[in-house]
């Protein structure tokens, strides 16, 4: 399905004030006193969960692009990964300020002491390269090679966003969201693998 430039811009303004909602709903929530008992346990989970959703979304744009042959999918990706660490710079800030209040060899002592907020952190921390490159400019001074290969961290930071999902979770013996997001994740980087491998294959076959 081919859409012009003006139609593929109206989607994407549609798609980055909704991807905002769940802020403003935090926002309203805070406001009217509807964070429930703990209200930092619940913007704790409520961005870890948007964190992980957009990084997901993000990492199936390429499958669904290529399974539907939408070709201007792709040019969603970058504003969804940079929402996936909009959330999780939220996530991170709610830990910092609210279970730390900015003391950071307090936070450093948590990160290292709790094995699964260590994994959380490297996810974070692998995301930053990826923000912060994620402009045009960067990307013409790195160069598309480089750049392509720089992003492609993000196939083991979501696994590791997964993982610190999961061994949260697994301290409460409630696994089955962490293992679907698990399946998930694993399908859409196995769907690469299986093209990758595909393609190398009909290259041999054609050389
Ligand atoms: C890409 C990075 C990250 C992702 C995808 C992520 C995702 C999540 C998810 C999905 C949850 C559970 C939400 C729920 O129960 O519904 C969670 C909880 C949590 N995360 Fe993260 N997270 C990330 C990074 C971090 C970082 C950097 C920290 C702190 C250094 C952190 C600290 C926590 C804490 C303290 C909890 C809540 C534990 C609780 O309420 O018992 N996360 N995270």
């Amino acid at each position: 399905m081919a859409l012009s430039q003006k139609q593929i811009s109206g989607i994407k303004a549609v798609i980055f004030l909704l991807a905002l909602l769940p802020f403003f709903r935090l926002v309203a929530f805070a406001f009217l006193d509807k964070l429930g008992a703990n209200p930092v346990e619940f913007i704790t989970r409520n961005t870890g969960d948007w964190t992980l959703y957009f990084l997901c979304i993000a990492l199936a744009v390429t499958p669904v692009r290529r399974l539907l042959n939408v070709p201007w999918l792709l040019k969603l990706r970058r504003m969804l990964g940079l929402y996936g660490f909009f959330y999780a710079s939220l996530h991170f800030l709610t830990f910092l300020w609210f279970d730390h209040f900015f003391d950071v060899q307090e936070m450093w002592k948590d990160v290292l002491k709790r094995p699964f907020i260590t994994v959380g952190f490297i996810a974070f921390v692998g995301l930053l390269p990826l923000a912060l490159t994620s402009t045009n400019g960067m990307i013409k001074r790195l160069g598309g090679k480089r750049w392509q290969l720089l992003h492609k961290l993000v196939y083991v930071i979501v696994p590791f966003g997964v993982l610190h999902y999961y061994w949260m979770k697994s301290g409460k013996h409630d696994l089955t969201q962490p293992l679907m997001f698990a399946a998930l994740v694993g399908t859409l980087l196995l769907a690469r693998v299986w093209w990758h491998w595909s393609a190398t294959a009909r290259n041999q076959a054609s050389a």
